[in-house]
């Protein structure tokens, strides 16, 4: 059975204040009438045979209504009372799976465009996966972004896998033209997968087991999630990995992760209104979401302005990652 393990874990801090603790970006309606969960879960409904929510529980009941409005029930879950991020994560899922289940793991959170190349890109993963590899999706990269991982490779084989690498080595990646971004989905077998982190990350599996056999009905204990060390399924697998291939993959695709990445990808791919240009005289690249028209003076260039309900954003668009640091420093870490 392939099984679309969705992970629902962030809340989208460097999309703050339209992203909120309360209702993270995941489910907020960005573009048209459906959230990114609605569109992640809508995008796999032909190509897998069942769902899986591994998630907390705040998050658990957003997921559940919005599924509810697709006609949807996701009966299998894995609920995380702290999170530990992927790693612990998915070796939860791949626990309650069984041995043979092929797991696609997705983000809730992304836009992917092409449904045509994306069909053929995850067709190909499933079959790696039925082949004992770890199949990643590289994504054809733009720019020497920092915030993603580097794929190294040689056709479907992969040479090394390089999470967040610091600007001086996503450039010489860049150039080198053998690196693709990771696109954060992977695909895998239950036990392929329960093999690696094991091999790697013992503590992950053993405090991972314990967990998953006092569990209950797929809400995990706090006192047990808490001895799970955190890391991501990058760091913790991925990087040391033997058996990783990789699909290139020609679908559209943006994380959203930041409004520098949002305003690109309404710009390219859609032509709703979600963004304003600000108005005045040669103002340049500068973007609002506000529901009044926005005027500046010359000078006033690449900024981007954002109005929620109890405050707005004011940011330059190339500090857009710095979004993160602003949302704390505003003490609305809600
Ligand atoms: N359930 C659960 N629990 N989900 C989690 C947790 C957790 O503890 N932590 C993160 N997630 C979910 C997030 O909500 C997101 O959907 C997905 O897992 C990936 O986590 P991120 O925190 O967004 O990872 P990232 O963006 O820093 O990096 C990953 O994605 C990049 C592409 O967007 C990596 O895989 C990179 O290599 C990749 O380039
Ligand atoms: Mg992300």
């Amino acid at each position: 059975k392939v099984i679309n393990v969705v992970l629902s874990g962030g809340v989208g801090s460097r999309l703050w204040p339209i992203s909120r603790k309360k209702s993270p970006k995941q489910f907020l309606q960005i573009f048209e009438e459906k959230s990114l969960f609605q569109y992640t879960v809508l995008r796999n409904k032909a190509l897998v045979d069942d769902y899986m929510l591994v998630t907390n529980e705040t998050q658990l009941k957003i997921a559940n209504e919005q599924s509810k409005e697709l006609g949807l029930t996701i009966t299998k879950k894995i609920v995380e009372s702290v999170g530990r991020n992927t790693a612990p994560a998915i070796t939860l899922a791949a626990l309650s799976l069984e041995p043979e289940d092929i797991m696609f793991i997705t983000p809730s959170d992304h836009m992917i465009g092409d449904e045509q190349e994306y069909k053929l890109a995850v067709n190909n993963a499933i079959r790696l996966a039925k082949e004992g590899s770890i199949a990643t999706f590289g994504i054809q990269p733009l720019k020497p972004e920092t915030g993603y991982g580097y794929i190294e490779y040689d056709g479907e084989d992969v040479k090394s896998f390089r999470e967040k690498p610091n600007q001086d080595l996503a450039i010489k990646y860049i150039r080198s033209g053998n690196f693709c971004w990771n696109s954060g989905m992977f695909c895998f077998k239950a036990s392929v997968f329960l093999e690696e982190i094991k091999k790697y990350q013992p503590a992950i599996y053993e405090a991972s087991v314990m967990a998953y056999e006092q569990s209950k009905e797929g809400y995990v204990k706090k006192e047990y999630m808490e001895k799970i060390p955190e890391d991501s399924i990058d760091f913790a697998v991925l990087e040391k990995s033997k058996i990783i291939k990789m699909v290139k993959s020609h679908f559209i695709w943006s994380d959203l992760g930041s409004f520098d990445s949002l305003i690109s990808y309404a710009k390219d791919f859609h032509n709703d209104e979600l963004f304003e240009m600000v108005k005045g005289e040669n103002i340049v690249n500068s973007y609002a979401m506000c529901s009044k028209p926005v005027y500046a003076t010359r000078g006033i260039d690449h900024i981007v302005l954002i109005e929620a309900e109890d405050c707005i954003l004011l940011i330059t668009k190339d500090k857009s990652e710095e979004v993160k640091q602003i949302r704390e420093y505003a003490g609305c870490a809600n």
